[in-house]
């Protein structure tokens, strides 16, 4: 995006943003929980609306000259109201933590009993982590995945739900690559009075696109980003049933937030209509399939796939039977172009910060058009990087391939040339 403005006062900044916008159009980006918004979705966050202050919601604002941004907010509201079917939408959060601290705040007092996934099973801090506030304030029990499959635990987690009696059951996934089951965590919550929260940050996209099955009408209360997979701009929101509205709007301002970021509501209403668009469907498919192809490439080639395979955009890798920790693995591999995250694996004998794993997600690779085919070249590129970790030229050699490939394919959002 040309930049005349930052260009003239800060230049070096403008430097930084032209670097790392190169960055993004040069190589395969494999972050789970990243993407490329649209132009018009950046536009929509570059614009004067992020000039306007507005506490509380449209119609009852705590400061005058709201006509537009009511408008904008409820037709962020009515656009996702119609892409999930939810009865309530709140699209102020400031991000996918402070939706979860939210439902937190409606439902909870300090030393409340809750429940979610262990971070080193695939869950996110929020839901618990001892690290977390939310670990620290609560009484958090934790379950994980079975050791056997290293798919979610569902004995574990009713005998849990039993023994501690939680007020709320978080479920929703950071770092596990399969379909997550809202329907039987709605009846162990059931069996224990617990309200149950789907946080759907990582798959709402699939959500979305109806290739992941919908927790709206399921859970009690449904969180997630809007950068992952239903890439909309940095943001949060929450969806609930009508009866927990007030408490969630409550919960959001004034209860843990002040004014709303509006250039990022109208962000999130512009991706929220491109959402809408049959091609998204297309787009969600394609992503699953590639993760799926990306797996099984990867599989055939001797890596270790956690689960066997994905039933969403993830894929998690143990890559201690090629003799290599995940983390030099990562870093070899952005040398040839291919940026992932290193990560834990279920029941990982090492420390988080040098893990056994890496995670790889395809929302982003499908945002910029690449199909079942190019994984299969992604899976060769990667299999060659495990044996040439600390060959410099070697790695600069693929990092040209995958350059190449991603001229090819620019990336939404991105205007490429040199
Ligand atoms: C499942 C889940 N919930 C919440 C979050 C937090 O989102 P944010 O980083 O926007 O605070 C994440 C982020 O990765 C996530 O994966």
């Amino acid at each position: 995006m040309p930049t005349p403005h930052i260009d003239a006062v800060d230049p070096e900044i403008a430097s930084l943003i032209a670097s790392e916008e190169r960055r993004q159009a040069d190589t395969l980006r494999l972050i789970a929980s990243e993407n490329y918004a649209s132009a018009a979705v950046m536009e929509a966050t570059g614009s004067v609306l992020t000039n306007k202050y507005s506490e509380g919601y449209a119609g009852k604002r705590y400061y005058q000259g709201q006509e537009h941004i009511d408008a904008v907010e409820k037709l962020a509201i009515s656009r996702l109201k119609e892409l999930f079917g939810a009865d309530h939408v709140n699209v102020q959060p400031y991000s996918g933590s402070p939706a979860n601290l939210a439902v937190y705040l409606a439902f909870c007092k300090a030393g409340d009993t809750i429940m979610g996934m262990g971070l080193p099973s695939g869950g996110h801090l929020t839901h618990g982590w001892k690290v977390s506030i939310t670990g620290k304030y609560f009484n958090a029990v934790q379950y994980g995945v079975r050791k056997d499959t290293h798919r979610i635990d569902f004995d574990q987690v009713r005998d849990l739900a039993k023994e501690h009696k939680p007020k709320i059951i978080f479920s929703g996934v950071t770092a596990y690559p399969r379909t997550v089951e809202f329907g039987t965590f709605r009846e162990i919550a059931d069996e224990v009075g617990a309200l149950l929260i789907a946080d759907i940050a990582h798959i709402s996209g699939l959500v979305a696109g109806g290739v992941h099955p919908t927790p709206v009408g399921v859970a009690d209360v449904v969180t997630s980003t809007t950068h992952k997979t239903l890439r909309g701009p940095r943001g949060g929101m929450i969806m609930c049933k009508a009866e927990h509205a007030k408490a969630m709007d409550r919960a959001v301002f004034p209860g843990l937030q002040g004014g709303p970021h509006n250039h990022t509501t109208a962000a999130l209403a512009v991706a929220a209509k491109e959402a809408l668009q049959p091609s998204f469907k297309s787009y969600a498919a394609q992503v699953v399939a590639n993760a799926k192809a990306l797996a099984e490439s990867l599989a055939e080639r001797g890596f270790t796939i956690i689960t066997g395979g994905t039933d969403n955009h993830m894929v998690v890798a143990d890559m201690t039977p090629k003799g290599l920790g995940g983390k030099p693995y990562a870093v070899a591999l952005e040398k040839a172009g291919v940026v992932c995250n290193y990560n834990s694996i279920p029941f990982d004998p090492r420390k988080p910060f040098d893990p056994s794993g890496i995670r790889l997600g395809t929302a982003a690779v499908t945002s910029r058009g690449l199909v079942e085919a190019d994984m299969k070249q992604l899976a060769s590129w990667m299999d060659d990087v495990v044996g040439k970790v600390d060959d410099d030229a070697a790695l600069a050699k693929i990092a040209a391939d995958v350059k190449a490939l991603c001229d090819g394919k620019p990336a939404p959002g991105l205007p490429v040339g040199d």
